[in-house]
């Protein structure tokens, strides 16, 4: 369904034809638009695939065959695509994995992104494990904000969803980053029935005493496993009830939702908001402005897109920005309306949360 959703054949998307096809001529001006008109101003890019922990709604046990350092985009690599993307209209770039924190030249990315014009808006998706250590350098090198996954303030069930003992770390790496200055400090928990899904309050009383802005997701069908079962996700409805039993919410006035996916509530009259992504039960595919790139190079026009435009091979085989921008382009257009999650014939992505970047 997705793929047909683009209307059109992969054997008419060869680099040449969109080169010389119908955009001919475009300009970083015109922005990467996609055929329902959305324009792309959000990049997501996965700098490892390799991960710390092992929540169990994302990744085995034992862990996945990670890449290898040579698979893996280098910080150059990086940073020269996301410069044509920024030329071409990105104005927010995320970093994420895996786990981010992993890449040792984490920095180095960060820097080199800083330094483009016009400069894009820098945020970062971690598991704050290792955030502690490193949110005061990559505050410096100009990273702006930060997105802290936490799905629990139970000790207990932390170590259980993440089958590794690193709750403290997590709330050190969370204090580091506000102390850093990084604004803002995001929470987004993942509610997984019969592990966590009593603790959606309490994980709101620790943001708010905190001056941390949470949100809750939608378990989506992105794990490595394919363990996920529509009748045991929490929904956005289901915890938005939850929440209510403790707090009292209400919509903040005049808020837009635009392609920020998270519904935003007031607690208790305000100023502190909670945020609820309701990806599967409420799509926000019409609206979305993203793309994805992966830790080795694929691009990627949605999480659940079923084909992925190969970057490295060109960057590493000589092409020059145009041949890179071209496919760019083209891989913008073929993104589909939406993700089918609901839809009867929907199939899973091979590639995992972890492989992708969220
Ligand atoms: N569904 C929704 N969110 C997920 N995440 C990881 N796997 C899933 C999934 N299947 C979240 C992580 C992290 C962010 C990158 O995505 O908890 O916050
Ligand atoms: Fe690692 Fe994030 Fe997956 Fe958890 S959800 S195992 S932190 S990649």
């Amino acid at each position: 369904m997705l793929a047909d959703m683009t209307g059109m054949p992969d054997g008419g998307l060869t680099p040449e034809r969109a080169v010389g096809g119908p955009g001919m001529g475009a300009r970083p001006a015109d922005g990467l638009i996609d055929t329902f008109g959305r324009r792309v101003r959000d990049l997501r890019v996965s700098v490892t695939d390799h991960c710390n922990l092992r929540c169990t709604y994302c990744l085995p046990a034992s862990g996945l065959p990670w890449l290898n350092r040579a698979e893996m985009l280098t910080a150059t690599e990086i940073i020269r695509l996301v410069r044509l993307f920024v030329q071409w209209g990105v104005t927010n770039v995320r970093l994420t994995g895996g786990e981010p924190l992993l890449r040792p030249d984490l920095a180095d990315i960060v820097t080199g992104i800083a330094r483009l014009t016009p400069r894009p808006r820098i945020a970062l998706t971690t598991n704050g494990v290792g955030l502690a250590g490193a949110a005061e350098k990559l505050a410096r090198a100009g990273l702006d904000r930060v997105n802290v996954s936490l799905d629990t303030t139970d000790w207990e069930n932390y170590v259980q969803l993440t089958r590794r003992d690193r709750f403290d770390d997590v709330v050190v790496g969370l204090a580091a980053a506000a102390e850093a200055g990084l604004k803002s400090v995001k929470v987004n928990a993942v509610v997984i029935r019969g592990a966590n899904d009593d603790d959606v309050a309490d994980l709101l009383q620790f943001c708010i005493d905190n001056g941390y802005e949470l949100r809750f997701i939608e378990q989506m069908p992105l794990d490595a496993q394919h363990g996920w079962r529509r009748e045991l996700m929490v929904t956005a409805g289901e915890v938005h009830t939850r929440l209510a039993e403790r707090f009292r919410l209400t919509p903040t006035p005049g808020y837009q939702r635009g392609s920020a996916p998270a519904r935003r509530f007031l607690v208790d009259g305000g100023p502190e908001t909670v945020g609820v992504i309701a990806s599967v039960t409420e799509p926000f595919c019409d609206r979305c402005d993203r793309l994805r790139l992966t830790a080795e190079g694929m691009l990627r026009n949605c999480l659940f897109a079923r084909g992925e435009a190969d970057l490295r091979t060109p960057l590493r085989g000589g092409a020059d920005d145009a041949q890179l921008v071209a496919l760019l382009r083209q891989e913008t257009q073929r993104k589909a309306r939406g993700h089918g999650i609901n839809e009867p014939d929907f199939t899973q992505p091979t590639r995992p949360m972890s492989a992708i970047g969220g």
